[in-house]
């Protein structure tokens, strides 16, 4: 039996993160035990994992799939999961695929998220930037997750997909009860999950059949489905399993960097002033949110050979545990001062955008990172001149989550806009 690490932080216990992201556990195990086993927690008693802390490693085990494969027991098991038909549904999403089936899989639905197509997209998204904020300049005061943060990428979703924006109500609420699971206050059983996802897929089901009575070219949406590599289309299956996780992977996250992004901002008023003054620094700002606060705590993976990382020797059947928001924090690449939010930090780490592992590396690279980052962009362009003097209202009320570290309401008064 390998030596436990030991530093035993709960890692898996979405009280953990009820406070916000503990950095200085992470720091702990970084210069302790980068490569450390863990015991699991109440809430995920499947067994010890290795806890990854450290950049490179992290690269390492992101970038050889076929050792550390996100398909054997999922990229986010869930409790529930094991139940081998509900494993066989999660491994038809994307994420959850190894090779060679993921690359094929990528090579059809990649093009309609580059970064060009992305471009094509900003003028949209300025309008509906603009409208978000037009409902609320006035008031001088909202609830800003539910009222700023979430509207932008429900929107772009159901623009994506040809539906209509009044629908976006549905997809937040069925986002909030997929990643609810957690949350006692939310209140949500293994049932509701299954009925959210099956609802999704309905509402897939239904854009597909239209799509194929009247395909609008230039679309996303007909990018997804009639975009045939080497012959390779997606069957409707496939097609629904990849909208849902762009409605579950792409709606939650961006909600999540514009809510704590702001509320950074807010604690750093001097930073935020700099904004005001100089808007073109905001693409800066946005990769230092990106990198300080990241939305996914972790993805797992499953080692499928014995295998040694760092000093560790890794067994076959072994969970694997990436933590995102540890090796943002890393002092031997990010420097000493690590831990202080900077928007500044691209002018001394000018490739800063490939540095952190907000978006991962390697074959799973975050498929939506342009269309995030432009979203967040536009977003900001728009907030920060117009809600000025923002000043947060009692404390955020967090997620109860050990995946996301999502902002449930986040109340905020500004300067009314006259
Ligand atoms: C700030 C926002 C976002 C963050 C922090 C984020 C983060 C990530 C991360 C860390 C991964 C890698 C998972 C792994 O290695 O196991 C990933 C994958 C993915 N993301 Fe994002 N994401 C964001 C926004 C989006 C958006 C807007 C979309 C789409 C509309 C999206 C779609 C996807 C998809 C489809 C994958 C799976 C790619 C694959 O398996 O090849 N994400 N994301």
């Amino acid at each position: 039996m390998p030596e436990k690490c030991p530093f035993q932080f709960d890692l898996m216990n979405p009280v953990t993160y009820q406070k916000g992201i503990p950095f200085e556990y992470f720091k702990t195990l970084r210069e302790q035990c980068p490569v450390a086993l863990q015991d699991p927690s109440d809430a995920n008693s499947d067994g010890d994992f290795w806890a990854i802390t450290q950049r490179d490693d992290l690269d390492f085990v992101s970038k050889n799939p076929k050792i550390f494969s996100s398909r054997e027991k999922l990229s986010h098991p869930q409790n529930g999961d094991d139940d081998p038909e509900s494993m066989e549904i999660m491994r038809q999403l994307i994420i959850n695929m190894d090779p060679p089936d993921h690359i094929k899989y990528r090579r059809v639905v990649r093009n309609a998220f580059t970064s060009k197509a992305v471009d094509a997209l900003e003028p949209m998204m300025r309008e509906f930037a603009k409208n978000i904020v037009d409902k609320v300049a006035a008031k001088g005061e909202c609830e800003f997750v539910s009222t700023v943060a979430e509207e932008m990428p429900l929107f772009v979703i159901c623009a994506l997909m040809g539906l209509p924006s009044d629908q976006r109500q549905r997809f937040a609420d069925q986002v909030d009860i997929m990643l609810g699971m957690d949350d006692p206050e939310l209140s949500v059983s293994q049932e509701d999950g299954q009925t959210a996802a099956a609802e999704l897929f309905g509402i897939a089901m239904e854009l597909s059949a239209k799509h194929e009575a009247d395909p609008k070219e230039g679309t996303v949406l007909h990018a997804l489905l009639s975009g045939a590599v080497e012959g390779e289309h997606l069957n409707e299956f496939e097609f629904c399993s990849f909208f849902l996780i762009l409605i579950a992977g792409g709606v939650e996250t961006t909600r999540t960097a514009t809510s704590q992004g702001m509320r950074v901002l807010m604690e750093h008023p001097e930073q935020l002033q700099m904004l005001v003054d100089d808007p073109s620094l905001i693409p800066d700002a946005i990769e230092e949110i990106l990198r300080f606060y990241p939305p996914f705590i972790h993805m797992h993976r499953t080692a499928m050979e014995d295998v040694k990382v760092s000093d560790k020797e890794i067994k076959k059947g072994d969970k694997v545990v990436l933590f995102y928001p540890s090796v943002n924090h890393e002092e031997a690449v990010f420097g000493e001062d690590v831990d202080q939010f900077d928007i500044l930090r691209t002018k001394r780490m000018p490739d800063l955008k490939n540095q952190h592992r907000t978006f991962g590396i390697g074959q799973h690279f975050c498929l939506g990172s342009h269309l995030a980052r432009k979203e967040l962009k536009v977003m900001f362009e728009e907030i920060i001149p117009r809600l000025r003097n923002p000043k947060l209202v009692g404390e955020p009320r967090n997620l109860m989550s050990n995946f996301v570290v999502g902002i449930k309401e986040m109340h905020i008064t500004f300067d009314p806009e006259v």
